[in-house]
């Protein structure tokens, strides 16, 4: 192959403009990022701080990208040369990192610098309230720490002034609520979509949701002090959308109709599970959006605006959580703006045990699992199959099957005792759930999708009601909303 042609460090420092071509060197490559940077999953504004720049001293930071994810690949393919002066690895010992919480090792941990972990199943099924320390952990930055004493929340916006109020002032100004909801990543089972063909982010479980009872005031509430703002007058106030700023540059936002429902049941949260929040969940306040996807729930929340418009920045208007279609496979060229950002989340479940790869030697296979859905919408059913959905056993809800309706924020578990047919015995077994939700919809229209060797198009990311079958027709660029019916294969020994 021709060698790459040689460039030096003040080469690349004079490309830093789209006229000009925008430039980064990594280790000892030259890479033309010009393209690219409208779509980079983590914000424009962040990879241009490196234009003209090595990106090293960035990548030590967000080490995701040095991680199991494909950034090193999408660089990879704009490379136009080589350094002739490559960075010397430079000191280490400022790294933001260094005061975040110490970590319970037995979650699952994807990244360390910001922290991915994942609920391992072995600790899924113990306590429908997941126990703090083994929650799922989901940061974009380093944790920031705040002292109690000191911490502000500022309320602004359309016709409003600006009221800043202390913890103190939060639990004695406003009753005191308590909303049991789950959380989830919008990338939760992305591993599954990844075997179809790599999506960008990262290759989670099915961990990357927990569930936990949150004490706090409700939002709606703390509006409608500091703003007058409500369900009945938001019409005149001409406000959309309320934003949520995190401490930790975290920005977003959710639908006001949402955040003043009477029935939404958004959350100022100052408590997890009984205990004061822990650091590492957004202490000292943070926000809980029942039933929407877990990046709008911001951490460390300091400030609350009533705004005409959606939060800025890459998690809200950006490419980091918009749902594809199966057809869209570059990251250039696609109109953002005009994607409704991701809020509420699909139905969803798995089987917990048996875990995949394991041998059953009974007769009765023990199955068990979570349910859960978004927007409230409680869980109706749970459905099995050993035979690629020809026949189904319907499991016990347990656990959370009791939840009000439209307001079934949390997890249902379910079991059931599964029959191994004659046929299958030793052999090996997929099997398969699926739930059900209070909507229903789309289960009676279902058709069987035959395999077909190209993946069909398909507009929707995901099916409200029941799960679909089959992963291919929901893989997206992001590997966003992945709820295809869960499969797990194992053994059975006779
Ligand atoms: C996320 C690629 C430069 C900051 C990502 C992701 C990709 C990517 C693929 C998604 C990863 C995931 O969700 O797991 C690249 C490429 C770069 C580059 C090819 C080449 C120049 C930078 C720089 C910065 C940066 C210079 C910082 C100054 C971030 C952040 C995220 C991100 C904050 C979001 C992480 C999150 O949501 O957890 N980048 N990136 N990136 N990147 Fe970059």
């Amino acid at each position: 192959a021709e060698p790459w042609p040689r460039y030096c460090s003040a080469d690349v420092a004079k490309h830093t403009t789209p006229e000009q071509g925008i430039w980064v060197s990594y280790k000892d490559g030259v890479y033309d990022i010009t393209k690219f940077v409208a779509n980079h999953p983590g914000g424009t504004d962040k990879i241009m701080l490196a234009a003209g720049k090595a990106i090293d001293p960035f990548w030590r930071i967000y080490q995701q990208h040095t991680g199991r994810g494909n950034a090193l690949e999408l660089l990879e393919s704009m490379r136009i040369g080589d350094l002739s002066d490559p960075p010397q690895a430079d000191d280490r010992s400022s790294c933001p990192f260094s005061t975040d919480p110490e970590r319970h090792p037995g979650l699952i941990f994807h990244n360390n610098k910001p922290c991915n972990a994942e609920l391992p199943a072995e600790l899924m099924l113990d306590a429908w309230l997941t126990p703090n320390p083994v929650w799922f952990i989901r940061h974009h930055h380093p944790v920031p720490i705040m002292d109690h004493d000191q911490y502000r929340l500022v309320v602004d916006g359309v016709g409003t002034k600006s009221v800043t109020l202390s913890l103190e002032d939060l639990k004695s100004r406003f009753l005191k609520r308590e909303v049991v909801a789950t959380l989830q990543c919008g990338g939760n089972r992305r591993s599954e979509l990844d075997q179809i063909e790599k999506t960008s982010g990262i290759p989670w479980g099915f961990g990357a949701m927990s569930t936990a009872k949150w004490g706090g005031v409700y939002l709606r509430e703390v509006l409608q002090h500091c703003a007058g703002l409500s369900h009945e007058n938001v019409e005149a106030f001409e406000v959309k959308h309320i934003i949520f700023k995190g401490l930790d540059s975290m920005e977003a936002s959710i639908p006001v109709q949402k955040a003043l429902s009477p029935y939404g049941d958004v959350l100022l949260a100052y408590e997890m599970n009984g205990e004061s929040l822990p650091k590492e969940h957004g202490a000292p306040v943070r926000i809980i959006v029942p039933g929407v996807v877990g990046v709008r729930n911001v951490k460390w929340v300091g400030k609350i605006t009533a705004s005409q418009e959606e939060a800025q920045g890459p998690w809200q208007r950006g490419i980091a959580y918009k749902g594809f279609s199966p057809n869209v496979k570059e990251l250039t060229g696609i109109d953002i703006e005009k994607i409704p950002s991701m809020q509420d989340l699909p139905v969803q479940s798995a089987i917990v045990f048996p875990k995949a790869g394991s041998t059953v030697e009974l007769d009765d296979i023990e199955v068990k699992g979570f349910a859960w859905s978004g927007g409230g919408r409680g869980i109706v059913r749970v459905d099995l199959s050993l035979d690629d959905g020809k026949t189904w056993i319907t499991a016990d809800l347990q656990d959370g099957k009791d939840q009000a309706y439209n307001r079934a924020w949390a997890w249902t578990f379910w079991e059931a005792s599964v029959p191994v047919p004659d046929s299958l015995k030793g052999k090996d077994i997929t099997i398969l759930c699926r739930a059900v939700d209070s909507a229903y919809s789309s289960l009676a229209a279902k058709v069987r999708v035959q395999v077909v060797a190209e993946r069909p198009p398909c507009p929707s990311m995901s099916q409200r009601g029941t799960q679909p079958e089959r992963p291919e027709p929901l893989w997206n660029l992001r590997g966003l909303n992945c709820n295809c019916w869960h499969r797990v294969s194992i053994r059975h020994q006779d």
